[in-house]
């Protein structure tokens, strides 16, 4: 066998993968094979034994992310790795002290990009007029996610696990300080990757039900409020079962984004991108 693999935890079957997405209102089985059981088993995990990565890990993970869709071919994204312990401490605070951070055999920072191609233009002669539009910006903020997504893909096909840190866009000033980002550049989120401690694996969380996500033809929001209440019980419970404050899917939302407060720097986000070089016309 060429490289190393850890094993993936056994795959439940198509019923109980999609009984543990939905809860009660699970929709009908369709097609399924292995790759589509690894999705549905996806959970974010929060806690990390030291272990090393198998050799070649990192590697097999960014070629995983390159082959990620990107728009137009412009492969606006880069990712850096952090290993060095300041670094990584100073990538715990700006996230609010999450601990996983300093825990994890492998914290990436998946970064939007555009300064390779500013340096393409520059090297031809044929400034890009454009890159300072708040279009570049998206297209370069999708192609780091889409990415980032095929190596989380990749990490749990190999029996890891992971967690995005969007918390990193609490002061992404301090995070492209740290990296040493060229301007034109800038850390959308983070990833620790590694092997889950005893305890920590984690649970499958419930998603809201497809009639509230799945519009046939035309948006529909009849249905959303009965769906919501039956998320927001499925979530309690699913809150209870793992020790977390019982407390539902709508008043999760609002904690998160009801008040300017609660987005912890995020509100000055614009101001942030302006100063690491996205004008954002
Ligand atoms: C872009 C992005 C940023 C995230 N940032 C954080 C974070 O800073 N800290 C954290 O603990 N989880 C973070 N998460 C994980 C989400 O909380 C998690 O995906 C969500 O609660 C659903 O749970 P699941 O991934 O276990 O299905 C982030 C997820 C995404 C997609």
């Amino acid at each position: 066998m060429d490289g190393m693999t850890t094993s993936p935890r056994e795959t439940p079957t198509q019923q109980a993968a999609l009984a543990a997405r939905y809860g009660a209102a699970p929709p009908p089985a369709g097609p399924w094979n292995a790759t589509i059981a690894g999705l549905l088993d996806h959970r974010s995990v929060r806690g990390y034994r030291p272990d090393p990565l198998p050799p070649g890990t990192l590697e097999t993970l960014v070629a995983a992310a390159q082959s990620a869709a990107t728009s137009s071919n412009l492969q606006t994204w880069s990712v850096a790795t952090v290993e060095d312990p300041a670094a990584r401490a100073v990538m715990a605070e700006v996230a609010g002290g999450q601990k996983h951070i300093l825990e994890c055999p492998l914290f990436l920072v998946f970064l939007a990009d555009v300064s390779r191609n500013d340096r393409l233009g520059r090297e031809e002669g044929r400034p890009l007029e454009g890159l300072p539009y708040l279009e570049t910006f998206l297209v370069a903020a999708i192609d780091a996610a889409l990415a980032a997504q095929n190596a989380v893909v990749a990490a749990e096909s190999l029996g890891l696990s992971t967690v995005y840190i969007g918390a990193l866009r609490n002061d992404p000033v301090r995070v492209a300080e740290t990296l040493g980002l060229p301007p034109g550049v800038m850390g959308v989120f983070g990833l620790c990757v590694g092997t889950p401690k005893p305890g920590a694996e984690g649970e499958v969380k419930p998603r809201l039900p497809q009639s509230v996500v799945l519009h046939r033809g035309r948006y529909d929001v009849a249905g959303e409020p009965a769906a919501r209440a039956a998320y927001d019980a499925e979530m309690s419970r699913f809150s209870q079962r793992n020790e977390m404050a019982a407390d539902s899917w709508t008043q999760r939302v609002i904690a998160r984004i009801g008040t300017v407060k609660a987005l912890r720097g995020r509100d000055r986000l614009a101001a942030a991108l302006q100063a690491l070089g996205f004008p954002l016309r």
